[in-house]
């Protein structure tokens, strides 16, 4: 694991590991190896992995699971330009691999900055890590962003696949490893119920919605200049929204899945005028859970004058059959009132003039709305009579809660997606044409962005700026408030 020292690291992928091994998923000769500038020998590194797992891992400490990974621990300290590190990296594996008889199979896990991709994988193939021994396999993991835009993305990809064949490049979009988020399939394509109405006769708009209540907290350095588009549009919503539009695929395999995912990436258009399609705002001082929270200008390493958005909404049309004349809105933000992802999708109203007629009657805004995060579940939304003698309709929801339904917690997505690395089975995994592609469709709002100077403030702890209203409103249609 390289980048063993930054964030991701510590609070999901050491403790996902773990909890891996606790759920007895590792084969016990598994083995760690990180690999990290500081000063520190193995017992420093798995001191980390001890307290970063005591302090996040989701399953209970066990003594057994614990011994059993840390006599697996190994730290190679060094520099990502130092050939003489990465020889020692190679000997250490090796050495681990003859003592406890691991079998042979490395992956590479990349938690590290994209600016650090190319020297890592050009020092993977001249050590020779990169070359998988007889019946052996060698894998890389990378995480994103690939790229800021297509134009790097591409590079990005070129230097990857120099070196690893394409079957053996996972890259990490931790939103698919999400229970709730496969769950979509199997609500879709399980039941009867639900796809007949799933299409743009019954289906007025969807909303997919990423908000988050946090800011972006000792990340400066990447967030700026990235921004909330770039950040979690380009791959955890347009990967939401794929997954929503897609038709039914021939399998649940990786190359069935990624096809139907890719045709409606392939599709989708975006509004004429970006101006009146697209919103984005960036976070003034105000509140978080009663608490009094700074602006993004105001954050540790921002420049005063950031143009980077932590607020971005968008109108996506998909003219195909199924689709067409039903927009997708997505939007997600930073410092918003609560920490929600949700796909709700807004059905048309009822054609009964009789309940049309009826004042403040909201029947026949029917909406399915699946929740990501937290709660996650599914819930209905349609209009039932008041008790009484006149014929009053009101709102009320049917609940499907994964915390009612089911006795196990759902494990996190890293633990779906380590594991899947390791077992080598790539559906959860993006594939690079579908990375290109969101950034196809992603490019032009960001470069029309940049010609347009300060986004619009928005006070913390709202629910983003008047831009995003006013878009929606444009369309005669509201955002939720979920
Ligand atoms: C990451 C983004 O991909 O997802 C972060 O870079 C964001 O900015 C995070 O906070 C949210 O993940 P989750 O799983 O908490 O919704």
């Amino acid at each position: 694991m390289f980048g063993v020292t930054g964030d991701l690291a510590r609070k999901k992928l050491m403790p996902a590991v773990y909890d891996l091994a606790n759920r007895g998923l590792l084969p016990p000769a598994f083995a760690l190896t990180g690999f990290a500038r500081r000063e520190w020998d193995k017992q420093d590194f798995a001191e980390v992995v001890h307290d970063s797992v005591k302090k996040y891992a989701r399953t209970p400490w066990r003594e057994e699971t614990w011994e059993q990974l840390s006599a697996g621990i190994r730290f190679v300290q060094g520099t990502f330009d130092d050939p003489e590190a990465f020889a020692e990296l190679r000997r250490t594996v090796e050495e681990l691999d003859a003592e406890r008889g691991t079998g042979g199979n490395h992956a590479f896990y990349l938690s590290i900055p994209p600016s650090a991709f190319p020297q890592v994988i050009t020092q993977l193939r001249n050590s020779g890590l990169s070359d998988p021994k007889e019946n052996t396999w060698r894998r890389v993991v990378i995480e994103k962003p690939f790229g800021d835009n297509l134009e790097t993305a591409d590079q990005l990809n070129q230097v990857v696949s120099d070196v690893f064949p394409p079957d053996a490049v996972f890259r990490i979009d931790h939103y698919l490893g999400k229970e709730t988020v496969q769950n979509l399939l199997a609500l879709r394509f399980a039941n009867q119920l639900f796809e007949p109405i799933w299409n743009s006769q019954y289906v007025d708009h969807v909303q997919i919605t990423m908000a988050e209540d946090i800011g972006i907290g000792g990340r400066a350095g990447y967030y700026d200049g990235i921004g909330a588009a770039r950040d979690v549009i380009q791959n955890h919503l347009l990967q939401l929204l794929a997954l929503t539009a897609m038709e039914e695929p021939a399998s649940f395999g990786a190359v069935d899945l990624r096809t139907e995912k890719e045709k409606v990436l392939r599709a989708v258009a975006l509004p004429d005028d970006l101006a009146l399609g697209t919103a984005r705002g960036q976070y003034a001082a105000g509140w978080r859970g009663g608490e009094h929270v700074g602006a993004y200008l105001d954050e540790e390493g921002i420049a005063q004058d950031s143009t980077t958005e932590t607020y971005a909404a968008i109108k996506v049309n998909i003219p195909n059959r199924r689709w067409n004349g039903t927009p997708f809105y997505l939007r997600a933000g930073k410092r918003l009132g609560r920490r929600v992802t949700e796909i709700a999708l807004v059905f048309k109203k009822a054609p009964s003039p009789y309940f049309q007629q009826i004042e403040g009657s909201d029947v026949g805004t029917n909406a399915l709305v699946i929740r990501v995060q937290p709660d996650e579940g599914v819930t209905l939304k349609f209009g039932s009579k008041v008790p009484g003698t006149a014929m009053e309709v009101r709102d009320v929801t049917m609940d499907f809660a994964y915390g009612n339904a089911f006795t196990d917690e759902s494990p996190e997505a890293y633990e779906r997606l380590i594991l899947d690395v390791l077992l080598g089975d790539p559906p959860l995994f993006p594939r690079h044409e579908e990375v290109a592609l969101s950034w196809k469709i992603l490019d032009p709002i960001t470069e029309f962005w940049s010609t347009q100077g300060q986004p619009e403030q928005y006070r913390s702890g709202t629910w983003g700026p008047a831009q995003a209203d006013q878009m929606m409103a444009r369309d005669g249609r509201v955002w939720r408030r979920p």
